[in-house]
């Protein structure tokens, strides 16, 4: 299973289930003496096999060097989850554009290139499963993470598409949203972006492989996050996008003390 953003939170829960459940692996991160250190703590517990391909994901043809670095070390991918990801809160027009590049890049550009380039080898072994990680973001627009909820709806809908596209083939494709989790996520995204109780890492990896049992295209992690996605999702848009901005805007600021 090549797993990318493996060396933090949610892909690192996932490294840890699927070398236990006996899978081999190959880790992807920008931090590769982090995905060393994990690989080896893997092997030692459990005798996987596991490779780390340092990358960073946003920069252009960061799949395409990924996918030559497998093919040189004769690595075929029957498994990829698609996990890499980062949010940034913060209104548009006053942060610096090139952020929005970024989260764009590796939360979907270079999703859907791992996607394209991954696939029609499974398809041609007629084996294969692809998850791929987007967000409760994804079911309505969030205002003060637009780009973000923006990324994760597209990794809903180009899943959801691919399920459908690919079923009857031995390819699996599955969408899984987490809610709010407890990772690193927000050192990146800040504290704002925390939406209710955060459930942890774990939990997000259980609900996936429970899911990837059923023929269902998604998954949301968790029954009340569940239950707000679906209500999000069958709101007046007006609604649904108040609520969401409540839910993350920006703490008051602090009165200055004299
Ligand atoms: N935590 C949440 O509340 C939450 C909720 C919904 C969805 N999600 C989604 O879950 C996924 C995993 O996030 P997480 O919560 O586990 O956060 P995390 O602990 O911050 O992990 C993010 C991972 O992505 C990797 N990454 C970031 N930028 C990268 C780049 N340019 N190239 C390669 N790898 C990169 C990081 O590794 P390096 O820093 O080593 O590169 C890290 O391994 C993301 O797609 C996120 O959007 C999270």
């Amino acid at each position: 299973m090549l797993i990318t953003g493996a060396s933090s939170g949610i892909g690192r829960a996932f490294a840890h289930r699927i070398a236990l459940d006996g899978g081999d692996l190959v880790l992807v991160a920008r931090r590769g003496e982090v995905l060393e250190r994990l690989a080896e703590e893997i092997r030692s517990q459990t005798g996987a096999d596991v490779q780390c391909v340092p990358a960073d994901l946003s920069t252009p043809g960061a799949a395409d060097a990924l996918v030559q670095t497998l093919r040189s070390k004769d690595l075929v991918i029957d498994g990829l989850i698609n996990n890499a990801g980062l949010g940034l809160h913060g209104d548009l027009g006053a942060s610096d554009p090139a952020l929005a590049s970024t989260q764009i890049a590796v939360n979907v550009t270079a999703l859907t290139e791992l996607t394209a380039r991954l696939l029609p080898g499974m398809l041609s072994r007629r084996t294969g499963t692809i998850i791929n990680i987007a967000s409760t973001a994804a079911f309505q627009p969030v205002p003060h993470m637009a780009v973000y909820a923006a990324t994760k709806s597209y990794v809903l809908s180009f899943s959801r598409a691919l399920w459908e596209e690919t079923r009857g083939t031995g390819v699996r494709v599955l969408a899984v949203c987490p809610g709010a989790t407890d990772t690193a996520f927000f050192d990146v995204a800040g504290e704002n972006a925390s939406v209710g109780k955060r459930r942890t890492p774990e939990n997000v990896v259980h609900a996936a492989l429970k899911a990837l049992r059923s023929d269902r295209p998604d998954i949301v992690d968790g029954t009340a996050n569940s239950l707000l996605a679906a209500l999000a999702a069958r709101m007046p848009s007006r609604f649904a996008i108040a609520l969401a901005e409540r839910s993350v805007r920006p703490a008051a600021p602090h009165p200055q003390s004299a």
